[in-house]
């Protein structure tokens, strides 16, 4: 059984908590695009982990971790992530492996996020500054790549950054006045990354392939959400990659058809960071109501997330083009003491009722939610462990949204915590 877990909204949907619980019954953890943007937290008791990079897979010994094609990978976001777990008792060691055609984030990378987003201004996309956007646009300008595999021959790498880095340096002080990089310290730093991961570097693609073909249950992970996709997602108010479940097969290699089962997170709001639409966003005492209560900070980058109301029409277009088969909903606590709850069924676009979302933001922006008005509850939800135990109107609510989305939800979280999720 091979499943796929994907945000179905803008990020940060809690998709960490559910590849947590569904790590105990699979064998191979893979992460299949973007980079060290993403921020996937697991709560274990009172032990908490924030992962970027590694599969949320790592937490749970034994199970084989892969850092697929597509990733982006940063590796002293990588080493540390992995140094981190070890100090916990964590070991990775003979459980990673990262593919050696997964393009390398450099520190020129963050330097050229740091400096466009600033030369911006008010038109910035609020990037997480981790280098994503100049890493694939290196990856797919391919003379000024550096990928996985260059780590095993560092006479070239060094030669090749001395080039990358003559051009990239040209681009920052011209462009943006502002410091050339030194070549040599970026030399260094290879040296040590190489020493680290090569030893873990490999052809993934065949190495999942196997595991398929012995029957071992592979989990894909997902990392942004379906409308941070560069190409589906709401441009260029997006990430980089395919982050919605079209770029698992490119990612890896596995054909979509061989993975038996999409699952869909989102939260029973909605929230967003960085810049970009947000039709049901509360820009009021109520999405602060929900930012506090539901701690509602980049894992990432600590930014206040922007908070609104569950948007159907999001969530309906990405179970579409996501073949989103059930839906894990996190957050229900979260909601718990607002008196009146609105879910989005639909937007009104120049007096036309549409349920298909425009991602093309020029047309989204005329959209106007419409809205359904539920009763909230004032129960605390954290303790419940079943569907029937909790409120009336909280399973309403749950029940509406699985009519407008069109798809049946199998989790339900009431609370950060693995334990705290009702399997319904
Ligand atoms: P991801 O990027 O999709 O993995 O999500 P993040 O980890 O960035 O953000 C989700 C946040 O919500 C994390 O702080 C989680 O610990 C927390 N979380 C997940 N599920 C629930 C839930 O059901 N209730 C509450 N209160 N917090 C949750
Ligand atoms: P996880 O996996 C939420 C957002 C950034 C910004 C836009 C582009 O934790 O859900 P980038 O650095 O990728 O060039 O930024 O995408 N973004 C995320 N938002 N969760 C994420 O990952 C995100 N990864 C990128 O905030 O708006
Ligand atoms: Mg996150």
């Amino acid at each position: 059984m091979n499943t796929c877990v994907v945000g179905l909204q803008w990020g940060d949907e809690g998709k960490g908590k559910v590849v947590d619980i569904l790590g105990e019954r699979s064998e191979v953890v893979v992460r299949y695009g973007g980079g060290a943007n993403a921020g996937h937290t697991v709560v274990i008791g009172d032990s908490r982990f924030a992962l970027h990079l590694l599969p949320s897979g790592a937490i749970r010994e034994g199970v084989l971790c892969v850092i697929a094609n597509a990733v982006v990978v940063d590796p002293s976001v990588l080493i540390d992530e992995i140094d981190g777990l070890a100090q916990r008792g964590i070991s990775l060691a003979d459980r990673l492996f990262i593919s050696e055609n997964a393009h390398v984030v450099l520190d020129y990378h963050k330097r050229e996020d740091q400096l466009r987003e600033e030369s911006l201004g008010k038109q910035k996309i609020g990037t997480t500054i981790r280098g994503i956007g100049p890493c694939y646009a290196d990856k797919v300008g391919r003379s000024y790549a550096v990928r996985m595999s260059d780590f095993r021959d560092l006479g070239a790498l060094a030669e090749k950054l001395k080039m990358i880095l003559a051009y990239k340096n040209k681009l920052f002080v011209a462009l943006y006045g502002a410091e050339p990089m030194d070549v040599s310290a970026v030399i260094e730093n290879c040296k040590k990354y190489a020493k680290r991961l090569v030893p873990c570097t490999r052809d993934t693609t065949e190495l999942l392939h196997t595991v398929i073909g012995e029957g071992k249950s592979v989990l894909f992970e997902g990392a942004q959400g379906s409308l941070l996709d560069l190409d589906h997602g709401t441009f260029p108010y997006v990430t980089s990659s395919n982050s919605s479940s079209l770029g698992l097969p490119s990612g890896c290699g596995v054909p979509a058809k061989m993975v038996n089962k999409y699952i869909g997170v989102a939260k029973v709001y909605t929230t967003r960071v960085g810049a970009g639409p947000f039709p049901t966003e509360l820009d009021n005492d109520t999405g602060e109501y929900i930012r506090v209560k539901g701690h509602e900070y980049g894992t990432t980058t600590g930014r206040p997330r922007r908070c609104g109301w569950f948007d159907g029409v999001v969530a309906a277009y990405s179970v579409k083009i996501g073949s989103v088969d059930s839906l894990a909903l996190m957050h229900l606590d979260t909601l718990t003491g607002i008196k009146e709850l609105q879910l989005c069924r639909a937007y009104d676009i120049d007096g036309k009722e549409t349920t298909f979302f425009p991602a093309n933001i020029d047309r989204l922006a005329k959209a106007k939610p419409i809205y359904e008005t539920l009763p909230g509850w004032d129960d605390d939800l954290s303790e419940a462990t079943s569907f029937a135990s909790l409120p009336a109107a909280a399973q309403t609510y749950v029940r509406r949204i699985e009519q407008i989305v069109g798809k049946p939800v199998e989790m339900i979280g009431v609370g950060p915590k693995r334990s705290q999720t009702i399997m319904k």
